[in-house]
């Protein structure tokens, strides 16, 4: 017995990295898997057929999986990921948004196709790939859904060099809370990773820094290191769990603050006066920093 026995699953951006790991456990738990992914190079020019060779591994291993190989930046592709599960599989459960790509510049020198590329492959790659889905699961009834959307610590914590790749990832985790409750109604949940992992799309900012990656680094922090919470989350033991954002890496697995007012003042009449801002704002400030004392006092990992 799998924990996702009978369930079908789309993993899109599955031929390499996290998704692939995502892909293989998935079918290692009983999935059908639609393997997305059109084999771009890192900053989302070139395709290579790489999603037929994870559906070769996936059915070597008994298990049972079909490849697509549709741009997660089309609405035609969004559509088409659902179609190839339904055509093949009768159905759909899962969708896990994890395709991307990087154009790390500062804002000095990005260029609006830069800007435009990542977004597209992100944000507007989220909502190709969730809207299809979520109508589907409207119209036929079918409960118990599960979207698992990938944001990172560039977005919600921010990162120099990437004005793109964080925008897009906050608008992630952004566009997860507004699903979460629009598909709370149908039975779906809808929750969001910030991983770390040793992939061709970290590597080579480690190699730039002077440092080598070797075979134990990745045993240590590998992309397999992130399936676990999304095969969790996608199986029954994830129902009810909505509108979270896990923080996996090397071993780790974290939950992270949603947005919250921390202190706030009102007036009881008419505006602030900008000398009466000068006495509350430092009081906000200062709130917040004791927030994030507490914060990072709780959150340091507990050893298991
Ligand atoms: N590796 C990390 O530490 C890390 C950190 C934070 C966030 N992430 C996010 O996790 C996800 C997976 O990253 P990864 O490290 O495995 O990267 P990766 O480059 O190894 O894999 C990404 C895959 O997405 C595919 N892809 C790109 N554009 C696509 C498109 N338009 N349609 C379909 N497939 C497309 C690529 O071909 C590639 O195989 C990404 O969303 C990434 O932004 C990764």
């Amino acid at each position: 017995m799998g924990r996702l026995d009978d369930r079908v699953a789309v993993v899109t951006g599955a031929g390499r990295g996290i998704g692939r790991e995502i892909a293989l456990m998935m079918a290692a738990e009983g999935a059908s898997v639609v393997v997305n992914d059109l084999g771009a190079n890192t900053d989302g020019t070139g395709t290579t057929n790489i999603a037929d060779d994870v559906v070769e591994e996936i059915r070597a291993a008994g298990g049972s999986a079909v490849a697509n190989t549709a741009s997660v930046a089309e609405v035609s592709g969004g559509e088409s990921l659902l179609q190839t599960a339904l055509d093949n599989f009768g159905g759909m459960d899962i969708l896990v948004n994890n395709a991307g790509i990087l154009r790390d510049k500062t804002i000095f020198n990005m260029e609006e196709a830069d800007w435009d590329a990542v977004l597209a492959v992100h944000l507007k790659g989220h909502y190709c790939c969730s809207r299809p889905f979520a109508r589907y699961l409207r119209e036929s009834g079918r409960q118990n859904g599960r979207i698992i959307n990938f944001s990172s610590v560039s977005g919600l914590f921010g990162n120099f060099g990437q004005a793109n790749y964080g925008a897009a990832k906050a608008g992630i985790a952004g566009f997860s809370r507004v699903l979460a409750i629009e598909l709370r109604k149908y039975g779906c949940t809808v929750n969001t990773i910030s991983p770390g992992a040793l992939t061709r799309m970290t590597i080579p900012l480690r190699e730039n820094r002077g440092e080598t990656v070797e075979q134990e680094d990745i045993d240590a922090g590998g992309p397999q290191h992130i399936a676990p919470i999304v095969v969790w989350l996608a199986s029954d033991a994830g129902k009810g769990i909505t509108s979270e954002i896990f923080h996996a890496a090397r071993g780790g697995v974290a939950i992270m603050q949603q947005p919250r007012i921390i202190k706030s003042f009102r007036k009881s009449t008419g505006m602030w006066q900008l000398d009466e801002l000068d006495d509350v704002v430092p009081q906000l400030v200062e709130a917040k920093a004791a927030n994030i004392e507490a914060a990072d006092r709780d959150g340091v990992s507990v050893e298991v």
